[in-house]
């Protein structure tokens, strides 16, 4: 069905993808109108890993990109084939649609890690593949959330959960360094050891949470260049969340929150994981926030009371835009 140009939901490791052959313009274009996507907002592109040509994935990649960058190598010899996008310049004569890169002069590549993705690759030639969810709502993690979004006969590619659960983290250059540009299923410390330092990531300012998926969001108030998809409201449940700092008070009486913690006086809880556990949190949380929807949850309190290092920070800021600020 890819490479005939329809468009397929497959899973990879981080969440499921809504994918599209760089062949076909007009799959491409479908991928835009099924998910609601504003076109400001570019996909990223999916690569095989060639294992037949002695596993060297930059041989993938040196196709599509204008030149080497320093890291490059070290980052796609040690993260890929897994969760990790790359937003490189391409130039404008780009083999890659300036519909998918949203006509920037860069785009972004992944090589997914899951097997399933990976065979499907190896057949059909690079795949774009945004989350495989409506623009603004939490991702998909498993075929059932496909179906929720899409409906019961959308064409899914069935391999379970996904291991994850949360997008890529993606890196892109800034001023002669390697920068957060989305935070994700790779905690930003990783990356020290082959860099040299942390890539930074500095939370947005102005007004994330205002614009709905579909206008511009304030791109001038943050006076940087992003990933676009970071702008908007996002991972958003339809409840309405309220950020916890501080110890939990009764008059909220639905809860987002920890297995081991207590929240005394509360009606209802959901749990993610435990509190020392980010990678388990991070593995049920858009569960969690759909099924807020699903017991048509209208407000709940989220336990914010989490470290700002690793992977708590990719939870702690999906919270923060699932709750729109
Ligand atoms: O884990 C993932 O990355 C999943 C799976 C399916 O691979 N995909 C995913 O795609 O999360 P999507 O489209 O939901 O998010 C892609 C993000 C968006 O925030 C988009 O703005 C950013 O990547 N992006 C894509 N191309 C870019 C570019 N050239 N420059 C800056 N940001 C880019
Ligand atoms: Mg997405």
């Amino acid at each position: 069905m890819l490479s005939r140009g329809h468009v397929v939901a497959i899973p990879t490791e981080t969440v499921y993808g809504l994918a599209a052959s760089i062949a076909h313009p007009a799959a491409i274009e479908a991928i835009f109108s099924l998910k609601g996507r504003p076109h400001f907002n570019p996909l990223i592109v999916h690569l095989a890993c060639q294992p037949d040509l002695r596993f060297h994935p930059m041989e993938s990649l040196s196709a599509y990109i204008e030149q080497p960058l320093e890291g490059l190598e070290q980052l796609v010899q040690h993260f890929w084939p897994g969760p990790l996008t790359l937003v490189l310049p391409v130039g404008t004569s780009s083999m890659i649609s300036p519909l998918a890169r949203a006509n920037l002069p860069t785009a972004a590549f992944r090589m997914p890690l899951h097997p399933i993705a990976q065979r499907i690759l190896s057949q059909t030639g690079p795949l774009v593949a945004p989350s495989a969810n409506r623009s603004g709502t939490p991702s998909s993690t498993c075929v059932e959330h496909v179906e929720a979004d899409f409906g019961p006969l959308f064409p899914v590619v069935d391999g379970g959960r996904c291991q994850s659960g949360v997008e890529s983290t993606i890196l892109m250059r800034h001023e002669g360094r390697w920068r957060i540009g989305r935070l994700g299923a790779i905690a930003p410390e990783t990356f020290a050891p082959l860099l040299g330092y942390v890539p930074e990531w500095s939370a947005l300012t102005g007004k994330a949470g205002v614009a709905e998926a579909g206008e511009a969001g304030e791109a001038g108030a943050i006076g940087e260049i992003r990933c676009p998809g970071q702008l908007y409201r996002h991972y958003a449940p339809c409840a309405k969340l309220i950020l916890g700092e501080t110890e939990y008070d009764e008059c909220h009486p639905v809860v987002l929150g920890f297995t081991d913690r207590d929240y005394i006086g509360a009606k209802r809880i959901f749990c993610l994981s435990s509190s020392d556990d980010p990678v388990g949190s991070l593995n049920v949380l858009y569960d969690v926030l759909r099924e807020l929807d699903q017991q048509r949850i209208s407000s709940a309190w989220i336990d914010l009371r989490m470290p700002e290092t690793g992977l708590w920070r990719t939870l702690r800021e999906r919270l923060i835009r699932a709750a729109g600020c």
